[in-house]
């Protein structure tokens, strides 16, 4: 059957509706609940509350389409299923419905030419969980499956590693089914069965029998509901649905690819081409996407906007293999509106914000090339040759991807030498390493005590903001001298009257409760377990020392700090300036200090 991108998202919504589902809105890219999390990369991610228990306000059986980013298989986007933004099409039951019922939903859904998706039956494959120690194999889900007419050679058992979900390594989670579709493809060999990859077998949907949670210590218990919680790639579902030989000649991607073609002048890619279309086609959805959810986020170094930088630039690279020489991630945003903009109408709302942030990166990183560029050819002029130090260098100190080292030397009909650029690359991360941890191990410069009061201040003010403030206001900076603190932190706005004030009443009256302050030391993963703030970003070593201050504060930190905040005296906020688009720079100062 022939069936666009609308028609689908109206069908499934449709269809669980009818079957007494609420329709719920997609939640933002960003996860609100979990601020160590870069995306939503499940349509459960925003629901993980509700299936630990929680009532959800509208009822125990929901629908959605829900926009995420997975970042996971970033290099394996460009073959014909990857993608790093797609769109999924979800139900779940919270304690009401459970597995037979789900799987006969899925299957009237599958089946229905009418109000479904009109697939044969013969080309379906499903999979089902094998059992290991803890859980028996599943075959209540294979048995009804059968009883529905799936023949016993088109259910295939797999293990924990392919039929068991799980978003993280805690949280609710369980076995699934997961239900193929063989587009008729060759078998790649004998044993060529679902999960194997070479894309006879196309995963549209994965049915999750949610009924229990994991805890830190690995242990699983059973949840107070069994939940079903289910995802249909809608990209997936689309190429299936229309016989296409990859995900990008879908409706959703149409657009897109035809442009990018234009401007590349390309109307018979070959198979690198292809390639490369494709990565542009994802990069620039996902960017463009990302770019609309929040207008917050921009291309930088760090967490989202990394994410961000690292998908246009990768575009941008892309595109000079296509021989584009000229400015063209822009043109590129109209064709993702065409495609996405009517169902999520951010785009169109923050359309201003995606083409500056997204003509601005590639305004920076087509300098960052042509000087990388203009050295490259340099050098090898006059040496005759590009050397991995060579290209460390360029990498270094430049911001030239290596990729591109590589590529100079190889129309030159030379090579680079990768293992000494890895080595120089171990070499120069040992040494970041070490002065990361002597700035951890010699910490503040000034041991004098009004120094070290300031400091533990400054952990308080930090953990002020992300109490009262965001838990994203991450700390870029701080400098301390015996008047007073700075602290910079990334946030895109000044702070109003009513946080400031919350801010220096809940500071002074840790001061007051007189805490102890403590430290403990850790590897940097153990830290982060424990939610202590740190930089992101930054390259730690083994162990790191995470310092506490009663229970109101925990960070990563070399000290020195004072041993009991009734040491402090009284805490003032004095100034707050922005400096750049994403940064905040507090000044504050302790009056009548003890000594
Ligand atoms: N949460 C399940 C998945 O993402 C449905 O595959």
């Amino acid at each position: 059957m022939r069936m666009m991108a609308p028609e689908l998202r109206r069908r499934y919504l449709q269809f669980f509706k009818e079957k007494g589902h609420a329709i719920i809105p997609s939640a933002s890219l960003i996860p609100q609940l979990d601020p160590t999390v870069l995306f939503q990369s499940a349509g459960m991610q925003p629901l993980v509350p509700y299936l630990l228990g929680q009532p959800h306000p509208q009822g125990s059986r929901l629908v959605n389409v829900q926009k995420c980013i997975r970042t996971d298989d970033i290099d394996e986007v460009g073959d014909t299923f990857h993608l790093t933004f797609f769109e999924m099409l979800g139900n779940w039951s919270l304690g009401n419905y459970w597995k037979q019922e789900a799987i006969a939903m899925a299957m009237e859904f599958l089946l229905d030419p009418e109000i479904g998706l009109g697939l044969e039956k013969s080309v379906l494959h499903i999979t089902v969980f094998e059992g290991d120690e803890q859980v028996s194999a599943d075959e209540e889900a294979a048995d009804t499956w059968e009883k529905l007419g799936i023949p016993r050679n088109h259910i295939h058992y797999l293990p924990y590693k392919d039929n068991w979900w799980a978003l993280g390594d805690t949280g609710p989670q369980g076995p699934d089914t997961e239900i193929f579709v063989d587009i008729g493809l060759q078998y790649c060999e004998d044993n060529c069965r679902p999960g194997c990859g070479c894309g006879k077998f196309v995963e549209i949907w994965n049915l999750v029998f949610m009924s229990y949670n994991r805890e830190e210590d690995g242990t699983l218990t059973p949840l107070k509901n069994k939940n079903i919680d289910t995802g249909m790639g809608l990209e997936r579902a689309l190429q299936v649905l229309n016989q296409l030989p990859s995900v990008f000649e879908t409706d959703v991607f149409k657009p897109i690819i035809v442009k990018i073609k234009e401007i590349a002048q390309i109307s018979n890619p070959s198979t690198d081409q292809m390639h490369a279309i494709r990565i542009i086609a994802d990069h620039i959805r996902s960017a463009a996407m990302a770019l609309a959810d929040d207008q917050g986020l921009v291309p930088s170094n760090v967490e989202r906007g990394y994410v961000i930088r690292r998908l246009l630039r990768v575009a941008i690279r892309r595109g000079l293999q296509l021989g584009i020489d000229q400015f063209f991630l822009g043109k590129l945003v109209p064709p993702v509106i065409e495609s996405l903009g009517d169902e999520y109408d951010e785009l169109i709302r923050n359309k201003d914000h995606i083409l500056t942030e997204i003509e601005k990166e590639e305004k920076r990183f087509r300098t960052t090339v042509r000087r990388g560029l203009r050295i490259a050819e340099r050098t090898l002029k006059e040496k005759g040759e590009l050397t991995g130090k060579d290209a460390f260098t360029l990498f270094a100190t430049y911001g030239f991807p290596v990729e591109m080292t590589v590529q100079i030397a190889e129309e030159n009909g030379q090579q680079v030498n990768l293992e000494e650029f890895r080595k120089e690359f171990e070499q120069h991360r040992q040494i970041s390493r070490d002065a990361t941890q002597q700035k951890f191990t010699s910490g503040l410069a000034d041991h004098s005590q009004e120094v070290v009061c300031l400091h533990t201040a400054t952990h308080l003010l930090h953990a002020a903001l992300h109490k009262f403030v965001s838990s994203r206001v991450y700390q870029k900076g701080s400098n301390i001298t015996k008047e007073r603190l700075r602290l910079d932190v990334q946030l895109n706005r000044k702070l109003t009257p009513e946080e400031l004030e919350k801010i220096e009443t809940w500071v002074n009256d840790i001061i007051k409760r007189d805490l102890p302050i403590s430290f403990e030391t850790m590897s940097p993963e153990e830290a982060q377990k424990q939610r202590a703030l740190g930089f992101f970003g930054e390259k730690y070593g083994e162990q790191v020392k995470v310092y506490s201050v009663g229970e109101v504060s925990k960070e990563i930190c070399s000290g020195p700090h004072v041993s009991c905040t009734g040491e402090l005296g009284e805490f003032k906020i004095t100034k707050q300036k922005r400096i750049g688009a994403d940064t905040l720079r507090l000044r504050a100062m302790l009056t009548s200090q003890k000594s």
